[in-house]
């Protein structure tokens, strides 16, 4: 078979490692021929690809980033988007089947052209670990190792000045990041969209930290919102706080802790340190295993399956499975947590 593969949606690390998988697994087992698009959904409509071999894809396990380039096109908008467009491109190049690399919305694209006829199949991918269907997607080991690195260093300066730090990390809708990141660095709250906090306990945590003579380190999703804003929001900074615009939750919360509790506060956002560089020994395993198992569902016409991790198998579940909602955080794990915050 020759088949298209497309990295899709915001990069994550792993990402390379899935190609190489893919097309070692797909040379060696079933003498399949492989073609990457470019720039994703993007790629697609434009008939834009490049070819693939087993050599172009030596070493590329441990390399961060995609080499094919990444988009968030919608392959149902523009003049050759939309499932006809691009069945007579696949039809035209002989290309038989496509495997989608992305998060939600790539894979809901890839569902509904799957609907339309093409023959697809999905590897879900997110550093934030938010697609259902899978335990862990590859990318989130590494951010979670970027975060706690980061929580640690800013630890150290947090207590040589007796400051009160906030650290963001990535997480729009989900808050596994900053559950895990700071469950491992010791933070002594993490704050979660899941888990809606009042500025009351946030401070009380802030407190009860600072009176043991400790400098307190916050774990803080780029998606959290305060409970009870109306009653809360004492201070004019907090106005903002629930604003459409994704980041800068800890840059807003910090001067308002420092007005209401008198600790000096600061915050660092780490934004897109959390996709960028190597994947970890972990991610890098499980993309490859990701990556291969995808061309075992295309050769046996899985189509419209997403491969996914299950305990430590590779599975294969519908792509509808993974999109029919998100992976939060139970109550339970974010209570387990708590115990420890203060
Ligand atoms: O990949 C998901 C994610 O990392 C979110 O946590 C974050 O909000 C978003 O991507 C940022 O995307 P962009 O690179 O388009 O700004």
């Amino acid at each position: 078979m020759k088949i298209g593969i497309l990295t899709s949606g915001g990069d994550c690390p792993g990402l390379n490692a899935v190609i190489r998988g893919a097309v070692l697994k797909g040379d060696r087992a079933y003498s399949s021929s492989f073609v990457g698009f470019r720039y994703g959904w993007r790629g697609v409509v434009n008939g834009d690809f490049v070819d693939l071999n087993r050599h172009d894809v030596r070493g590329l396990s441990r390399q961060g980033g995609t080499i094919l380039g990444s988009s968030r096109t919608n392959p149902f908008e523009g003049e050759n988007g939309g499932p006809e467009n691009i069945k007579r491109m696949l039809a035209e190049n002989g290309i038989d089947a496509v495997i989608a690399i992305g998060g939600e919305g790539t894979l809901t694209a890839a569902r509904r052209l799957s609907d339309e006829g093409i023959n697809i199949v999905g590897v879900p991918k997110t550093i934030d670990n938010d697609l259902a269907g899978t335990d862990y997607s590859f990318g989130f080991d590494t951010a979670v190792e970027i975060a706690t690195e980061a929580i640690d260093r800013v630890r150290t300066t947090a207590e040589s000045h007796q400051r009160c730090i906030l650290v963001e990390v990535m997480g729009r809708h989900v808050g596994w990041i900053a559950l895990h990141s700071g469950m491992a660095a010791g933070a002594h709250a993490i704050l979660i969209p899941e888990q809606p906090t009042s500025f009351d306990q946030i401070c009380e945590w802030v407190e009860s930290v600072r009176d043991r003579g400790r400098a307190p380190v916050l774990a803080v999703s780029e998606g959290f919102r305060l409970s009870n804003m109306d009653q809360e929001h004492s201070h004019k900074g907090l106005d903002a706080f629930n604003r459409p615009r994704l980041g800068g939750i800890a840059e807003i919360l910090a001067p308002e802790i420092e007005a209401r509790t008198g600790i000096e506060s600061r915050s660092v956002a780490l934004g897109h340190l959390q996709r960028g560089g190597v994947p970890s020994a972990y991610d890098r395993v499980l993309a490859t295993r990701l990556g291969m198992h995808a061309v075992d569902a295309v050769e046996a016409g899985q189509w419209g399956t997403m491969v996914a991790l299950r305990g430590t198998d590779i599975v294969h579940v519908t792509i509808a499975e993974a999109t029919g909602g998100l992976n939060r955080v139970p109550d339970e794990r974010y209570e387990e947590a708590a115990v420890l915050f203060g």
